[in-house]
């Protein structure tokens, strides 16, 4: 068993082959259990960050950076754009915990793994170029303290489900995230629960919902 902050921490691999961690006492994983990898291309990558027109320059807000594994993949299918990715985290994960993650070995990139590295080795609370069309800022804070000076794009909201962590999914949390996006921005999270739609609508978001990744009927975005 390993340790993120106080919790104790299990490497498992999920059903596409990819590696995600499962934490016993939250009883919650990371990623989904039926593939992390795919859960990432499909509500991030596909239904985000491939919604948005060719902007030349993006600024992205990741709740959770976690394993890296979104900002690895990011990187990889930003195609011609600009990423400006801020991430947040305020527990962040041991150097001994990401070197057992399989994400680059996965991905058929020859620079994956150089890539992975640097994202992980970022110094936190200020931005790294990881290469010209990618910059990174990890910050080591919770969402709820967050208050940034720019408007985001683009939000992958990927915090850990409400029933383990209730505190994320509030109604005051979309009013916040509403009040950073840019208009046109949009909002992507694999949760489709009822009360977190009314919520989000409440804030003025635009709703969609759509197909979810395997395992997950829907998926929304939300759009300001
Ligand atoms: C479901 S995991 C996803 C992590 C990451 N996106 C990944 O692919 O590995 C949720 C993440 O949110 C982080 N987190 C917990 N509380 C948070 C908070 N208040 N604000 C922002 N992130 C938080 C957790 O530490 C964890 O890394």
């Amino acid at each position: 068993m390993l340790e993120a902050g106080k919790l104790k921490i299990k490497l498992v691999t999920s059903e596409d082959g990819s590696h995600t961690l499962r934490i016993p006492e939250l009883k919650e994983h990371y990623h989904s259990h039926k593939g992390a990898l795919r859960e990432c291309e499909h509500v991030f990558i596909q239904m985000g960050l491939e919604s948005l027109s060719l902007k030349a320059e993006i600024s992205l807000l990741e709740v959770g950076f976690g394993t890296g594994l979104n900002a690895l993949v990011t990187f990889f299918r930003r195609a011609e754009r600009v990423i400006n990715y801020t991430a947040l985290e305020p527990v962040p994960l041991k150097l001994e915990i990401i070197e057992q993650l399989n994400y680059a070995s996965l991905l058929q990139e020859k620079t994956a793994a150089d890539v992975f590295q640097k994202l992980h080795r970022a110094s936190w609370n200020e931005w790294v170029e990881i290469t010209s069309g990618f910059h990174l800022e990890k910050r080591e804070e919770k969402l709820e303290d967050f208050q940034p000076i720019i408007e985001y794009d683009l939000i992958y909201f990927d915090a850990f489900a409400p029933h383990a962590q209730p505190e994320l999914w509030e109604a005051s949390i979309w009013r916040q995230l509403y009040g950073i996006m840019k208009s046109g921005g949009v909002l992507v999270t694999y949760c489709a629960k009822g009360q977190v739609r009314r919520d989000m609508q409440k804030a003025g978001f635009t709703l969609e919902r759509l197909p979810g990744p395997p395992g997950k009927r829907e998926m929304l975005r939300a759009t300001k």
